[in-house]
């Protein structure tokens, strides 16, 4: 199971104050699960974040980071009023689950014993792992969030006993995942979800610093992560181009570091445009590919490549008919660049 990427809007442990704007841009990079706290906005501002949310066709989470029973009880209340879909965290199960009964909110709340703010888990893995259990045996209580990432002791032992323990499919793993390694944990263990959220605001990542770039990377490394357990395999080209037919629509056959090895079939001409950050390679396997450039042309056939740097502004086509592609390029290359139309492609299949 691939870990669905929750992205709080939260920075801290707080909402952060332009929360509402930053919606449309983490929504621009097809994550589809976004959450914020319980600290940092008035109550209208959740109210208008919320509605933001929702409209764009996402699930809303509220994480309870507030730790005393009465400010947690108002924001489980706060939370009903908002109609969220998931609440998450707080430490007062017995007070919350009453507000929530027959609100249809799915409810997580932490794991082991969280302290402070921001939050720290505290305790050892077999009492967290114990806690996690009773909470789980909860009517209602859908799982735990686990904020792992806030945790001193071994993460990748805690995150798996817990996920062991309960099963993954009922385990959020939170407090801001900030390095590969961690998402290699997260989806090794089969945990629900993990969030991000400090960290991508922070720009940890070493992609642009601007929010979209920053999830997507982030989105990359949750599939990189998924490859990396899998056995190591050769890929046979022709077997893979012969296993689809659309053009312009590449395929991931492989990771390389922060790159991707795709294959696309392409026919006909493409669109001029541009990519701001990437560099392209274009090996051609099979037929000829006329690779256009404002001042010029270049033709290759098979067995021959080009490097297309960013920011040149180039023109793919088939000729005769149609050719066979392997591209070479970082994980964040959008098909079409700069440019956004029926042939843009923000998910790509994986075929090997
Ligand atoms: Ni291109």
């Amino acid at each position: 199971m691939t870990p669905r990427l929750i992205f709080m809007l939260t920075r801290d442990d707080r909402t952060v104050a332009d929360a509402e704007s930053c919606v449309d841009e983490v929504l621009s990079t097809g994550v589809r699960d976004i959450g914020f706290k319980d600290i940092g906005l008035a109550s209208d501002a959740m109210q208008r974040l919320v509605r933001r949310i929702r409209d764009g066709g996402a699930t809303v989470y509220l994480e309870v980071v507030s730790l005393d029973e009465a400010s947690e009880v108002g924001s489980a209340r706060a939370a009903v009023d908002l109609g969220v879909d998931v609440l998450m965290g707080g430490t007062h199960p017995a007070s919350v689950l009453p507000i929530l009964a027959g609100s249809g909110i799915r409810y997580y709340p932490f794991a082991g014993t969280v302290t402070g703010h921001p939050s720290q888990l505290q305790g050892t893995i077999e009492t967290i792992v114990a806690n996690a259990r009773d909470l789980t045996a909860m009517e209602g209580v859908d799982g735990v969030d686990l904020l792992a990432y806030r945790f001193e002791g071994n993460v990748v032992s805690l995150v798996n006993s817990v996920c062991q323990a309960v099963g993954g499919e009922r385990v959020i793993v939170a407090g801001s995942l900030d390095r590969a390694e961690r998402f290699d944990t997260v989806v090794r263990a089969g945990a629900l979800a993990l969030t991000v959220g400090t960290a991508a605001f922070a720009g940890v990542f070493p992609a642009a610093p601007d929010l979209s770039a920053q999830v997507e990377y982030i989105l990359g490394l949750v599939d990189l992560a998924k490859g990396s357990g899998s056995e190591i395999a050769k890929v046979n080209l022709q077997a893979a181009f012969s296993s689809f037919s659309d053009h312009w629509s590449p395929k991931i056959v492989g990771d390389i570091n922060d790159a991707q090895v795709k294959l696309a079939k392409f026919e006909g001409q493409f669109h001029w445009h541009h990519h701001d950050a990437e560099d392209e390679l274009f090996l051609v396997i099979a037929g000829r590919l006329r690779m256009g450039f404002r001042d010029r042309q270049v033709d290759l056939q098979a067995g021959e490549f080009i490097i297309v740097p960013k920011g040149v502004e180039h023109r793919p086509e088939a000729l005769d008919g149609e050719c066979h592609i392997l591209l070479l390029e970082p994980r964040t290359t959008l098909n079409t660049g700069n440019v956004e139309n029926e042939r843009t492609v923000r998910e790509l299949d994986r075929i090997a």
